[in-house]
């Protein structure tokens, strides 16, 4: 007997992009130790974690090492005071109602994103924004859903809808009939977001073709500006049509912590083969109760402190610091005559790269020339192939000395 692989993965590209980045820069870094390197590639925070959420972890992890507090095995789906603070705070100001089992808490937004494919049909068709954060297509790629990648890196059973300059990187509706709909708004990677009335034509869309729209708002913390639905659920009908993800990591610096949430309607329904309605809401429920054993608890009780007024405040303050970065970069990088995109609702920045070079070409010459790393645009989708991401996670001095090193290249 030859154990056989799942061929699936021999569609994948042959590495993850952010692997791929840090394999090229650690190559860099070795053969140039001298080189001071300074990392805006991948979309990592900075800041340690906020003091209000620190202190909860710790007395939770002192509540671990006493018997009279110790704590086995916790809900699947997460502990009712986390839940209970999560509908308090980010639903309810928003006049969304959940109720406790539509939420279930998670060890990163990365994690279900990518999961949550295993629980429809492997013959819906996904529609996907081009770029896009890599997780969504890749676990579709895996699950066998896609088929096989073209030349350019398209999959061949994959929608595109590509964002680019040209329409404002707004994605347009499907020409052509799709299951499910990954949204990720702020979007990762050009910065993008919709305003109330844009993200209503995709629950209409939703609704009136019977797709479902899994809607990543990993980075709704960075919303600046009015007009833009911090929830999917702000807008009517969106309860029958959409997931919604969001995590603790950005806003709060859960990156290595790991902290997540997912909500998952209970008007949400999908078909069988026979046709025969299902609710959504028990199998996501289903598939995390035989997979996954919860989130530690001390680290749900340092996701707790986020909400306390101490904790709501320092982590304003981290988002205020990043989005001074933000700020830096943009106009650093517009004064140099770059067009730079994003930025304002969001951590990241989505750079034209200067004429003549593709994102591999502006890579090489920022990390070769000014030692900062940015991700490829080509990265996060062919339509990204003109375009390079830089993120404003990083410490201000970092930033400001990146853009001045950037400045004094000539393009
Ligand atoms: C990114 O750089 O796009 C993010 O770090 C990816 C992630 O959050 O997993």
């Amino acid at each position: 007997m030859v154990v056989k692989i799942n061929e699936n993965y021999l569609l994948l590209k042959s590495s993850y992009i952010f692997a791929e980045i840090a394999q090229r820069v650690n190559k860099y870094q070795e053969e140039n130790p001298k080189a001071e390197i300074i990392r805006m590639g991948i979309g990592d925070v900075t800041k340690p974690l906020p003091p209000a959420v620190l202190e909860e972890f710790k007395n939770a992890v002192d509540e671990m090492g006493k018997p009279e507090t110790f704590r086995g095995y916790g809900p699947e789906q997460g502990y009712s005071f986390l839940i209970h603070k999560i509908i308090e705070n980010d639903y309810l100001p928003w006049g969304i109602e959940l109720s406790e089992d539509e939420v279930f808490v998670s060890d990163g937004a990365k994690c279900d994103t990518g999961n949550i494919q295993e629980i429809f049909g492997l013959d819906n068709v996904v529609a996907v924004t081009d770029p896009v954060y890599p997780v969504y297509v890749e676990t579709n790629v895996m699950a066998g859903r896609t088929g096989p990648i073209d030349s350019e890196g398209r999959y061949e059973r994959l929608v595109y809808l590509p964002c680019t300059a040209e329409n404002d990187f707004v994605p347009e509706l499907p020409t052509q009939p799709v299951d499910l709909i990954y949204l990720c708004l702020p979007n990762n990677p050009t910065g993008t977001t919709l305003n109330h009335e844009q993200m209503a034509k995709w629950v209409n869309y939703a609704r009136e073709n019977k797709s479902i729209i899994l809607f990543d708002a990993a980075y709704e913390a960075y919303i600046q500006e009015d007009d833009i639905p911090h929830s999917i659920y702000e807008i009517e009908g969106a309860r029958e049509v959409a997931i919604e993800f969001r995590s603790f990591s950005k806003n709060a610096g859960f990156t290595g912590t790991r902290c997540a949430y997912t909500v998952v309607p209970k008007e949400l329904k999908a078909h069988d083969n026979e046709g025969n309605l299902h609710l959504v809401n028990p199998l996501w429920n289903r598939r995390q109760t035989t997979k996954f054993n919860g989130v530690s608890y001390p680290i749900q009780r340092a996701a707790e402190a986020v909400y306390t007024p101490e904790g709501q405040s320092q982590i304003n303050e981290y988002i205020t610091y990043y989005m001074e970065n933000a700020r830096i970069i943009r106009e650093s990088l517009e004064k140099i005559g770059l067009n730079v995109y994003g930025g304002v609702n969001s951590p990241y920045i989505w750079i034209k790269t200067p004429e003549g070079m593709d994102s591999w070409d502006f890579f090489d010459l920022l990390l070769n020339k000014a030692h900062v790393v940015g991700t490829p645009g080509v990265g996060f989708g062919p339509s990204g192939e003109d375009y390079l991401r830089i993120t404003a996670f990083n410490t201000l001095e970092n930033t400001k000395k990146a853009m001045e090193r950037i400045s004094e290249l000539s393009f």
